[in-house]
């Protein structure tokens, strides 16, 4: 039976294992997927002897993200230009990294949620790793504006310096959005996840008409959504980008993608 699994610290609540699970069923495909935990000091040694013992390949979840994209031998494009892997598989060409967290996240938003990217004003409130991660695969799909706006104003330039060349991109201060009317808001910031006040004093941009995506999902996307959804603006976890990147995680390793909407669907009810 071909071995995956999802690597990370912590990593026990990790929903990757159901939702592997559920695609495989789809094409009636025997895998086994796993949650392994790393230690924090250790997640070279554990990549490399999951690999050596046989198993096909990796998804990476946090802190290891930017460790799994320098341990590659073959990092693809995307993986490079968001100096991040959340995707490891091992084959002739020894590991092979890639990053599908934007890919996942274009797809919750245009193919899930409806929202059109192309033409549209995009705020990103966070400037780290989770937001240079999907930075290059939203600005592919050609917004007219794309403002990154974080509490430290410097992280923001170098972000926007680094993605200049790939379109219409600018940084800020978080208290100085500039007062546009976005079409999207996204919370790329780890404030909730460490159990912190997101420090966004003006949330005037969230209004109705507006998208607010929090890239994370379940209690951590809980404060930012609440606070969306007050101001009336239309508040989306990043739950369909969890399962999305996963599909087209599977896609890369075995050939298929699968169908996600059902799989979304049970994830929210709990029944998966
Ligand atoms: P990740 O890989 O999850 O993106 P990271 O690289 O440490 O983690 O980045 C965390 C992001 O969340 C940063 O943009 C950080 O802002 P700073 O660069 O100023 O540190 C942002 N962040 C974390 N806590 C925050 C808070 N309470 N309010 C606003 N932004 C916060």
């Amino acid at each position: 039976m071909d071995r995956y699994a999802v690597i990370g610290n912590p990593v026990a609540h990790s929903l990757s294992p159901a939702i592997h699970a559920r695609f495989a069923a789809q094409f009636g495909e025997r895998i086994e997927y796993l949650a392994l935990l790393a230690p924090l000091d250790g997640f070279r040694a554990a990549v490399e002897r999951f690999f050596a013992e046989g198993a096909r390949g990796a998804n990476v979840t946090l802190p290891f993200k930017e460790q799994a994209y320098e341990l590659a031998d073959a990092p693809s494009q995307r993986a490079r230009e968001a100096g991040a892997a959340n995707f490891l598989s091992h084959g002739e060409r020894g590991i092979v990294a890639d990053n599908t967290d934007g890919a996942g996240l274009v797809a919750d938003l245009r193919g899930n949620l409806g929202v059109r990217i192309a033409g549209a004003t995009i705020l990103m409130i966070g400037a780290g790793g989770a937001a240079r991660g999907v930075l290059a695969p939203l600005l592919e799909q050609s917004p007219a504006r794309l403002v990154i706006a974080n509490r430290t104003e410097e992280r923001a330039r170098a972000l926007a310096a680094r993605f200049a060349s790939r379109g219409k991109i600018e940084a800020c201060a978080l208290e100085r959005i500039p007062r546009l009317d976005f079409d999207l808001v996204v919370n790329a910031t780890s404030a909730s996840t460490l159990g912190e006040p997101l420090a966004l004093a003006d949330d005037s941009m969230l209004r109705p008409g507006v998208v607010a995506y929090d890239m994370a999902y379940g209690a951590a996307a809980r404060p930012f959504l609440q606070r969306a959804h007050a101001r009336g603006a239309r508040a989306c976890d990043g739950l369909g980008m969890l399962v999305e990147q996963a599909a087209e995680s599977y896609r890369l390793w075995r050939g298929r993608r699968p169908a996600t909407r059902e799989v979304i669907a049970e994830l929210r009810a709990g029944r998966a």
